[in-house]
């Protein structure tokens, strides 16, 4: 068996902490603790650099930070400012970031280093996830949390400092924040001129919102203080973000680096799983100690090479099993997240199976391999069909670079790339944007939230296409969330903009409080949030396939999704009888996925989320409603919701997408695969070689008509 880490909480480091959390400070232990923390901190790279870098802030309004992963930006630039005095009259410095996992796993760090319980001084504030309180200073967040915020404190009026960070990544969200705060910068500090906009989203009636925030008290005292905005980014092009914020000064942060042996394969290799599953035991049974970071695209592909490398550590001779796999991704549960930075037990070797999170995002201690296939999966949208969906594809020479980086941050390293040095220079040299590759529906969504109602006009760093706004436009006008002249004037506008989610799941969300299945599609769109929740051993194949068949529904994925969660709540229900300890819970569920090949994390998580996004209709004041066993009615709601998404069988038994006619094939994934529905609606496009649609439901087509006549009426 695999020693779990659990197993390592009586290390050193675990045993200080919980003395310094049970405030034993005069323990000389603890002192250790502390000053190797200070150690730590002194050595950074940044750390030679405090003052310049606070009177850099003084001086500029607008900074830009470039340094190498690892030198300290994230974790001590907050801290620095704190010290120099930025958070005086209880202002915040805020630090953005594209991902949930370095909001959360940052802030813990930070308020360890600071001594303090997280929450407190220091703290986070995800989505469906708020560690912060009134004593907060530093508060780590995702982009998109704070263009939230913005909805309700336009002037953001809380902040001292905005640190934007992982700029490079160029997320759709950054992108708008960049342009948002831009605005946001120049209203306070010409607090008579350009405040009408923003005042004037804050009076859009949202004062059960606004107990937790005072907006007009605060924008207030903003009018006289100016926002500072510091974008700080891994890569070296500061030159664009420079350019778009006016010529605002630029510096460099040194890294230390040290060097990194490229090896490429000969030939490319057909299968990159494979190649990265066998390059793990290659390099645990020749290469001298040290930790491995393979790159892969997903949830699903980090899970299934999760389960071949545990299947193989076992075919190792006794004296080589010393292998230790951690997973991080997106959507992991952050308590989870934080395994991939503790360190492996003595003798043992640890394989960090990771997304791109672990290019930049995120520090993991004591890596000296990388293993780097060369992909990454990235959202694609055609605005001419409308359809975004997710592709996996090259990555860039900049992300290349980046992870093989990671090798060679505590000593020299070696990294694998998993393709032949030829293509190396066929690779573009840096990411396009994201937001020149998704659909904006959510975007636009937002910024007229703001009060922003010329889209088109916006200050983009970089402009997406006018086709793909106007289709976005079109289709939140479709959504009902645009009147005709495309204003967010309805008030299913305005609740579709409160909800923190994708238009058409909010619209969904909207309409099951007329259909009668509120509770039916609360669980859809918890589930649809987060990633596999069926999982399929190569292995297990048919016992897998027969216990998701005890879940199936007959007319699709949808209500399959609402059967699985049915039943997991029925087993923590049981198990709340028996024995009402959480963590024994917990292991219950734990089981249960296990023997119904359900993901586990993943079922958590969406546990999670369905709670948040309960907790918001709640507030918006939705009252709940089932269908129970009139699944005829929640199809039919969710036709009504997803008709932007319905497709036609077609002779061959492939499928035709109506708003697009683009073919697609039902995903072997979904139980429509087999049965061929003559009218489906799905929630997702995965372009591999085919066009696959996933989470689909089999509907009637005259119901496309009557539900969504102003999509179809026309056109039957
Ligand atoms: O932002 P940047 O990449 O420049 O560095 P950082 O995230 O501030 O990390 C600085 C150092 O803190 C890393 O080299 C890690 O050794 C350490 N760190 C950690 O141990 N645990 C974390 N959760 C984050 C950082
Ligand atoms: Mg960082």
């Amino acid at each position: 068996m695999m020693p779990s880490f659990p197993n390592i909480s009586t290390s050193k480091d675990q045993q200080d902490s919980r003395k310094l959390a049970n405030g034993d400070c005069k323990n000389q232990q603890v002192l250790t603790r502390r000053q190797l923390i200070l150690q730590h901190r002194k050595s950074l790279p940044i750390a030679s650099v405090e003052r310049r870098l606070v009177e850099e802030v003084r001086k500029n309004d607008t900074l830009i930070i470039v340094g190498e992963t690892g030198s300290g930006k994230t974790t001590q630039l907050p801290q620095f400012l704190y010290n120099a005095g930025f958070c005086h009259h209880e202002k915040i410095i805020g630090v953005t970031q594209p991902r949930r996992v370095a909001a959360v796993t940052v802030a813990k760090r930070v308020a360890e280093e600071c001594n303090v319980e997280l929450g407190q001084k220091v703290g986070y504030s995800i989505r469906f996830e708020d560690a912060t309180s009134s004593s907060t200073r530093m508060k780590y967040m995702t982009d998109g949390l704070l263009l939230r915020e913005a909805l309700l404190d336009p002037l953001l009026s809380r902040y001292s400092i905005i640190i934007v960070d992982e700029a490079h990544e160029r997320t759709v969200h950054t992108d708008v924040l960049l342009g948002l705060l831009k605005k946001v910068q120049f209203a306070r500090s010409h607090p008579t001129t350009n405040q009408h906009n923003f005042i004037k989203a804050n009076a859009k009636g949202r004062e059960d919102e606004s107990r937790s925030f005072s907006p007009l008290k605060a924008s207030e005292s903003a009018k006289s203080t100016s926002l500072k905005l510091i974008i700080m980014s891994a890569s070296l092009d500061a030159r664009c973000f420079s350019e778009y914020f006016g010529g605002a000064k630029a510096v460099h942060v040194h890294g230390r680096q040290y060097p990194v042996e490229v090896l490429y394969t000969y030939q490319p290799e057909p299968d990159y799983l494979d190649a990265t599953l066998i390059t793990i035991f290659q390099i645990h049974l020749e290469e001298a100690s040290g930790d491995i970071l393979a790159f892969l695209t997903g949830q699903e592909e980090i899970e299934s090479v999760e389960r071949l490398v545990h299947d193989r550590i076992r075919q190792l001779p006794d004296g080589s099993q010393n292998l230790l796999t951690v997973p991080i991704y997106a959507s992991l549960p952050s308590e989870q997240q934080m395994n991939a930075f503790k360190p492996a037990p003595s003798g043992f070797r640890k394989v960090i199976l990771a997304t791109n999170i672990a290019e930049t995002s995120v520090t993991i201690p004591g890596i000296k391999y990388v293993i780097d296939p060369g992909l990454v999966k990235a959202r694609s949208y055609n605005p001419v069909t409308g359809m975004e969906s997710l592709i996996i594809i090259p990555t860039s020479k900049a992300q290349a670079l980046q992870r093989s980086g990671r090798a060679g941050r505590e000593g020299p390293g070696k990294c694998f790339r998993l393709y032949p040095e030829s293509e190396f220079s066929k690779l573009t040299d840096s990411t396009v944007p994201e937001i020149k590759r998704c659909n904006l529906s959510n975007v636009v969504l937002q910024l007229k939230a703001l009060g922003i109602d010329d889209i088109i006009g916006f200050d983009f760093m970089e402009k997406p296409s006018r086709m793909a706004i106007v289709k976005s436009l079109e289709q939140l006008f479709l959504l009902g969330a645009l009147s005709d002249d495309y204003k967010l004037s309805s008030p299913v506008g305005q609740q579709m903009a409160r909800l923190p989610l994708d238009p058409m799941y909010s619209k969904a969300l909207i309409l099951a409080k007329e259909f009668k299945c509120l509770e039916e599609m609360l669980i859809v769109v918890a589930m649809l949030s987060v990633e596999s929740i069926f999982y399929f051993p190569r292995e297990k194949m048919e016992e897998a396939r027969a216990a998701r068949k005890s879940f199936s529904s007959p007319e699709g994925d949808h209500i399959t999704l609402v059967n699985v969660y049915r039943a997991s709540a029925e087993c923590l229900e049981k198990s709340k009888t028996t024995n009402s300890k959480e963590k024994t819970m917990e292991k219950k569920l734990n089981k249960w996925c296990r023997e119904n090949f359900i993901n586990y994390r993943s079922l958590r998580h969406a546990r999670d989320i369905h709670s948040q996004i309960e907790g918001h209709i709640q507030q918006m004041g939705f009252s709940p409603s089932s269908c129970v066993d009139d699944m005829l009615q929640f199809r039919r709601c969710l036709t009504a919701s997803f008709f932007l998404n319905a497709a036609m069988k077609q002779p061959d038994g492939s499928y035709r997408a109506l708003s697009s006619s683009q073919t697609v094939q039902v995903h072997p994934s979904s139980v429509l695969f087999r049965t061929k529905a003559d009218c489906i609606i799905f929630n997702e496009l995965v372009r591999t070689n085919q066009n696959y649609v996933r989470n689909v439901t089999r509907v009637d087509p005259l119901w496309l008509p009557e539900l969504a006549p102003q999509y179809y009426a026309a056109a039957s």
